[in-house]
């Protein structure tokens, strides 16, 4: 096994900093230490650089397919997972969603081994669950789950059609998740409001891109914030709550902790970096920027950075759902399929490569957040919720060597034409960053290794997870 020497970096963890060498043997930190007589196979020099655990994005979705299985995103796990490492990301949390035909087991079944084949870095699944209306016996499966594949959080949608709960749905689903110790999931959006006033601006005739953002007000996502709180709190469920947009939607997570509720929020760069102001006068272009929740005002940024500083939101990750704005002869219909005409638009962005250079650059350099929350945010926390910890989400003896060797004096130029994301173009297109991951190194193996990548970088592994914040060991494929 190959073993590796970090000397002169210093180590940042969610708990703190110190200037120490970092021992790797094989897949784990075997040593941290300062003055050690350590000899490895290979050195890598880290003055003036920071040591910090693997990026974690809680919130993915790779080749997925979305509005009843018409389309798919454009990145698929390989060229997805690819472009994570470039960006410090060193594992990823995709979701399955019950095919039509398939049931949810069998569905998920099939998703995990794709992404073993493809992906080059480590990966967990959510299971999104479906209505029951698709699938009668989904809780047997979701126990199923949940018992032989680690599958310990679940997601529930309050919004789009084909997919949203009622809320006995969403009670009967978080009392099961509860008694198994899995963390629940919530697209929080009233759907009905959604539906509702998508149809009074196609009736005004009002469907151009920007106004997307009209059909997904403030009120729509904080009150379903608020009922998912409550329907959590009612049947003791831990909650978390995916891509908050909307200050309005973080204060009632804020309210809910500060009375003592195990809720949780997670943002994303989108929301923090980019406003409507950008996409309002793009006209059809427009649609490289249509999410759910949207993309809000500008006004509404000050107070994501003030929740996430004082911990009403807990995570950050993208929600990385790219597609291409020229289509591509092999990809499904992409992000111009209708333009003009919002309703039928793709919804999601890409953002993978990017989520640790943009956090880093408006939130530590921008005097925002410090390292450590940097840290606690991009990797420490995601691990901990998510049952990863302390196997990942932290530099420690024992744990697994998802290492990133960040230059905070690299100066770098965001552009689409130099990433590696499949798709084409950027949000954070033009963005000067400060600081970018120059070693990344994935359970041992080193995956970009001064800005150069790999050429064999071997699989990444699917994670079994348990609640508790200590992995099931991951089985070969051998043993299922
Ligand atoms: O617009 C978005 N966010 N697309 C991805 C699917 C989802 O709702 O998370
Ligand atoms: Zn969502
Ligand atoms: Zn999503
Ligand atoms: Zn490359």
């Amino acid at each position: 096994m190959t073993t590796t020497l970090i000397t002169g970096g210093t180590i940042v963890n969610a708990e703190g900093q110190i200037t120490a060498d970092v021992l790797v043997d094989g897949e784990i930190i075997v040593g941290i230490g300062v003055g050690r007589r350590w000899q490895a196979d290979q050195e890598i020099d880290a003055r003036g650089k920071l040591v910090m655990p693997g990026g974690i994005d809680a919130h993915t979705h790779l080749e997925y397919p979305i509005d009843a299985f018409t389309t798919q995103t454009s990145d698929d796990f390989a060229t997805g997972s690819r472009a994570a490492v470039h960006g410090g990301t060193t594992t990823f949390l995709d979701f399955v969603k019950k095919a039509p035909g398939n049931t949810l087991w069998e569905t998920f079944v099939e998703r995990q081994a794709t992404a073993e084949a493809k992906s080059i870095i480590d990966f967990g699944l959510h299971a999104i669950v479906p209505p029951t209306s698709q699938q009668a016996d989904v809780h047997d499966d979701l126990r199923r789950l949940t018992a032989e594949r680690g599958v310990t959080s679940w997601k529930f949608f309050m919004a789009y059609a084909a997919q949203m709960l009622d809320d006995g749905e969403l009670l009967a689903g978080m009392d099961l998740a509860r008694e198994l110790g899995v963390l629940s999931l919530v697209h929080a959006e009233n759907g009905h409001m959604v539906s509702r006033d998508t149809d009074l601006l196609i009736a005004a005739g009002h469907t151009q891109e920007h106004y997307h953002l009209q059909a997904h007000g403030h009120e729509q996502e904080a009150e379903a914030v608020h009922r998912a709180i409550v329907l959590a709190t009612a049947v003791d469920a831990p909650l978390y709550v995916v891509h908050v947009s909307s200050a309005q939607a973080a204060t009632e997570l804020a309210q809910a902790r500060a009375r003592g509720a195990r809720v949780w929020g997670e943002t994303c760069p989108q929301y923090l970096a980019t406003a409507y102001e950008d996409y309002e006068g793009l006209g059809d272009a427009a649609a490289g920027y249509i999410c759910s929740p949207p993309i809000r005002e500008r006004s509404n940024q000050d107070a994501l950075w003030t929740h996430l500083a004082a911990g009403a939101l807990s995570t950050v990750a993208t929600d990385h759902a790219a597609f291409c704005m020229a289509q591509p002869d092999d990809l499904p219909p992409q992000k111009l399929r209708s333009p003009g005409y919002f309703p039928k638009t793709p919804n999601g962005v890409p953002g993978l490569e990017d989520r640790l250079k943009v956090i880093w650059e408006l939130g530590v350099v921008g005097g925002r957040i410090d390292p450590c929350r940097f840290v606690d945010l991009m990797a420490a926390s995601p691990a901990k919720l998510f049952g990863l910890y302390p196997q990942k989400g932290t530099v420690s003896v024992g744990a697994d060597a998802d290492i990133v060797v960040w230059d905070p004096e690299a100066d770098h130029i965001v552009r689409a034409a130099t990433s590696h994301s499949r798709t084409d173009y950027n949000l954070y297109e033009g963005m000067r960053v400060t600081g970018m991951p120059v070693h990344v190194f994935s359970r041992g193996r080193h995956l970009l290794d001064d800005g150069v990548e790999a050429a064999d970088p071997g699989p990444g592994r699917y994670l079994a997870r348990t609640a508790s914040g200590t992995p099931v060991p991951s089985r070969r494929k051998s043993e299922r």
